[in-house]
């Protein structure tokens, strides 16, 4: 535990820490005595130990996201440079809030320079203007409720406005779509794993208000053939969303180290607006993501204003109301330390990373599912069991994500692994690990919990998820062959008894 808060520690806060760490009852009177403090003094001193110590504690529950052995959820630099900065700005202006920011114009400075930093790279023209949000679903949500408002203003109130998507489209449309009332045509994909265009063009309505792609997508990381269907979207005068959530902040580096990615951005005419994580490639802590419009006019619709109630004049630019504006002053700094140059430097380690895990995983008889044109590898095998692979790994300490088969598309069950600059690092040590862990049975039986899934005995599954003896990643197997509903039942019975 060599943090700050430890090193900076006197003689009574390291004794109190001793009794913490022996579980021995502290003696106030006692301590009152020998320190000549009071009673209620030691008493809180005892209790913000305490509740430090308890965060220390709980921390060791979690996987170390700066390990490099994580392939999701986290975009890890392994720059302590870079944390440093990200976490000052954080602390800085943790207490700020977004809510109002005329009081806090801080945040305006930090919202302009984040959606102008995004703006170039996605590059916008002088009309593009945009939001930063507290994460890639809310910059989604922002997209849909302009496309749906624009849709309700053009053509009535009295339709239920429809979204165009792939199938590989990420949930949050789907989501959006739930809350706010929209309908949802979700399109196959080619054998590229991109949307299929002509099902595009076939599925366009009267009520069509936004078609949805995206660049690329999470589970497959392919690209969709934007500029197609940007002429598909023009022709028919519905906006086009490209969902870059994943990729805005690593592409435009790709492309400047000279790797071929299709055009995805405001380059291309049709394209309305585009989400990009700053908390993904943008390698700031979570709370940051932009939404980007091509217009004032469009942007317009995303924006929530009340000035009919008695309180304050209610200005939301994203969902949510009041939020720290801490997430934005970190995303700030990172930008701001890091500049074109820094992402272009760990875009290259990223790819160094990639090669040399796909080329490895290849020769132990891995195969990628699509396309390879992202920072995402979606590998699948004839020869290795993949349950028992990202079992083994896991005993190892690396998490791979399982992703289930899709017979529509032919895709079998395959691996995801979401690739960061820590990969770099520790890419040999993932190949002989993987090697390795090819070569050991699988413990794992399945048999056993899809029984457990089955016979509705979630108490079970819960307590395994808890004890790690099986990862969540298996569960959509697992649910595989039962109706959605019911799945989705079950999953929240599952997430309800973990929470309890
Ligand atoms: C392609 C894509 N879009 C949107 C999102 C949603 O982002 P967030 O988790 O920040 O809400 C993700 C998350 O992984 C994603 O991969």
């Amino acid at each position: 535990m060599k943090n700050k808060f430890f090193l900076k520690m006197d003689k009574l806060d390291l004794k109190i820490l001793k009794y913490l760490k022996d579980k021995k009852e502290i003696d106030l009177s006692n301590f009152s005595k020998k320190t000549g403090l009071s009673k209620e003094k030691i008493k809180n001193r005892f209790k913000k130990i305490e509740a430090i110590y308890s965060l220390h504690e709980i921390n060791e529950f979690d996987v170390d996201p700066t390990s490099g052995k994580l392939f999701a959820y986290v975009y890890e630099t392994g720059e302590k440079d870079l944390k440093d900065i990200a976490m000052e700005a954080f602390n800085l202006y943790a207490e700020k809030n977004v809510l109002d920011f005329t009081v806090f114009k801080s945040d305006i400075l930090f919202e302009r320079e984040i959606v102008n930093f995004g703006k170039k790279l996605m590059h916008g023209n002088e009309n593009v203007v945009g939001t930063v949000t507290y994460g890639g679903t809310e910059s989604i949500f922002l997209a849909v409720k302009a496309a749906r408002d624009r849709y309700k203003k053009l053509y009535g109130k009295d339709k239920v406005p429809e979204i165009i998507a792939p199938v590989t489209i990420h949930p949050a449309f789907l989501k959006a779509a739930d809350y706010m009332v929209l309908n949802i045509k979700r399109v196959p994909v080619n054998e590229n794993l991109k949307a299929n265009i002509e099902s595009i063009k076939e599925s366009i309505t009267d009520k069509t208000a936004l078609i949805a792609i995206s660049a690329p997508n999470w589970p497959y990381g392919t690209i969709d053939d934007v500029k197609d269907i940007s002429d598909i979207a023009l022709d028919k005068n519905i906006p086009l969303h490209v969902d870059s959530c994943v990729g805005g902040f690593i592409l435009p580096f790709f492309e400047m180290l000279d790797e071929k990615v299709p055009p995805f951005d405001f380059r291309v005419p049709g394209v309305s607006s585009i989400s990009l994580d700053v908390h993904k490639y943008g390698y700031t802590t979570k709370g940051a993501s932009i939404v980007l419009f091509s217009s004032p006019d469009y942007k317009k619709f995303s924006i929530y204003v009340d000035s009919t109630s008695p309180g304050y004049l209610f200005v939301n630019q994203a969902v949510l109301s009041s939020r720290s504006v801490g997430p934005f002053a970190a995303a700030y700094a990172t930008i701001k330390y890091l500049g074109i140059d820094g992402y272009k430097r760990l875009a290259k380690k990223v790819l160094i990373a990639r090669d040399r895990i796909y080329s490895g995983l290849k020769e132990l008889g891995f195969r990628s599912t699509g396309p390879v044109e992202s920072s995402i590898l979606s590998l699948y095998s004839d020869k290795v069991d993949l349950l028992g692979y990202a079992y083994n790994m896991k005993n190892k300490g690396w998490h791979i994500s399982l992703q289930k088969p899709v017979k529509d598309y032919n895709i079998p069950l395959n691996i995801h692994l979401t690739i960061s600059p820590v990969h770099y690092r520790v890419a040999q040590r993932f190949i002989i690990d993987s090697r390795e862990s090819i070569s050991i049975p699988s413990k794992i039986n399945m048999q056993e919990i899809k029984n457990l899934i089955e016979n509705g005995e979630m108490g079970k599954v819960v307590e395994y998820l808890e004890n790690g003896s099986i990862d969540s990643g298996i569960i959509p197997i697992l649910l595989e062959n039962l109706p959605e509903d019911i799945a989705s039942d079950l999953v929240k019975d599952i997430v309800i008894g973990w929470f309890k």
